[in-house]
């Protein structure tokens, strides 16, 4: 049944029994981990893309949650521009507020608070936002609902933006976040959130930004939908080159503005491209499958000649591939990684150890598999030397491929 509408809801995959996908583990941990059936369907009525089980919100957002946007160069540089466009677009002034729901380790909070404006993060990762509070941003732990929500209204006032990127998908019951919105927002305000596009995961074979915590799969369809279920419109809608295709949604109370010509531009491509059709997400899970078997094909073949393979990047993303097409240290005996938090554990399922980013040159493996495969122009032009001494990468979006 639809989280949104209580529609049916039609499954298209089923990618199998999957963990939490950001929970490394430390050796001793390996008998606690969770799992869930990571199954995903379309919503007959709304057409909002969906999992059918939700893993439990505790397991995936604790308080040592590893994940760090700051980490990469390429969303540094997106937040600092998210600051400057809300300061041109939205901001009238220093004392306007925003708020950003999800701010993990401050990378939009540092940039907003370098520019002096008023602003207040809430993240439930406690050691992210100690994170984001020692550059000086103001930060609460804690999940963004009703009562956190009044919480900041009251000491705060309403806010002249509420921004988030890449958390409110994560949500199964996201009315708490609209009523939470409803609560905390000025009446002329925007709640701009930016989150994975479906048609673009689709079109490009990007199946593994299906897991745990995008619980969700926008489209500007069932965004529009969604948000007018709690009295908001959906008043602009962009395109942005964030994890290989995202949008930024812009959501105001019903009225308050004009709805920009972007919104009926991609509700008519989305139509074209049968977005909200079931066939679309049948042919896409039977291309999941024939990702799986030439993969696992390449890495035996290759594991058999002797060659050495290294995971790249300790994505999230990668928690999917490996689980659901069985990858584990036979196959992939480490994955190099630049988190510290992430350093010295386990991948969750898999069990592949991750090492610090310096193991990948002691000594260069012949091939690298590239599970970060949305920071593939920062890594490649990083790590010219591994393909100047011969070093390949193995791709497998949207189908398995060496370069
Ligand atoms: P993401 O795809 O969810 O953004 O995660 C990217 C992961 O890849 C994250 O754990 C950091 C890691 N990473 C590297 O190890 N080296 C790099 O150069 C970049 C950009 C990311
Ligand atoms: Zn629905």
């Amino acid at each position: 049944m639809c989280r949104l509408c209580a529609g049916p809801v039609r499954q298209w995959v089923d990618l199998g029994r999957q963990p939490a996908s950001n929970a490394f583990l430390r050796p001793e941990q390996l008998d606690s981990e969770t799992f869930f059936r990571l199954a995903v369907g379309i919503c007959a009525d709304c057409t909002m893309v969906q999992q059918l089980e939700a893993m439990p919100t505790g397991s995936m957002f604790r308080a040592d949650y590893p994940y760090r946007s700051s980490t990469s160069s390429g969303l540094r540089r997106h937040f600092q521009d998210v600051a400057r466009t809300l300061r041109a677009t939205e901001l009238a002034g220093p004392g306007d507020l925003v708020v950003e729901i999800g701010s993990n380790d401050g990378v939009l909070l540092r940039a907003l608070h370098a520019d002096g404006v008023r602003h207040l993060g809430i993240d439930p990762s406690a050691e992210a936002a100690a994170a984001a509070a020692a550059d000086g941003a103001n930060v609460r732990v804690g999940f963004f609902d009703e009562q956190s929500a009044a919480a900041i209204a009251a000491t705060e006032g309403r806010a002249k933006v509420i921004f988030s990127a890449n958390t409110i998908s994560h949500v199964a019951r996201i009315d708490t976040i609209f009523r939470g919105v409803d609560l905390l927002l000025a009446a002329d305000g925007a709640f701009i959130f930016e989150d994975r596009y479906v048609s673009d995961i689709v079109e490009f074979g990007y199946f593994d930004q299906i897991y745990d915590e995008h619980f969700y799969l926008f489209a500007v369809r069932s965004v529009a939908a969604m948000v007018a279920r709690f009295g908001f419109e959906l008043v602009d809608a962009q395109r942005i080159p964030i994890h290989g295709g995202s949008l930024r949604y812009t959501v105001t109370r019903r009225g308050a503005r004009e709805r920009r010509a972007s919104v009926a531009r991609l509700l008519d491509e989305e139509a074209r491209y049968g977005v909200a059709e079931y066939e679309t997400y049948l042919r896409f899970g039977r291309q999941i499958d024939r990702v799986g078997s030439d993969l696992v094909a390449l890495l035996t073949d290759l594991r058999d000649a002797g060659r050495r393979v290294v995971g790249y990047g300790a994505t999230s993303k990668s928690a999917t591939v490996t689980n659901y097409f069985g990858i584990g240290p036979a196959l992939v005996p480490f994955i190099c990684d630049t988190t510290p938090e992430k350093q010295g554990r386990l991948s969750p399922g898999a069990h592949i150890p991750v090492r610090p980013y310096e193991a990948f040159a002691e000594p260069y493996p012949d091939y690298a598999l590239l599970f970060a495969w949305n920071h593939a122009a920062e890594i490649m032009a990083k790590e010219h030397r591994f393909v100047a001494q011969g070093g390949r990468w193995i791709l497998y979006v949207p189908h398995v491929r060496i370069v």
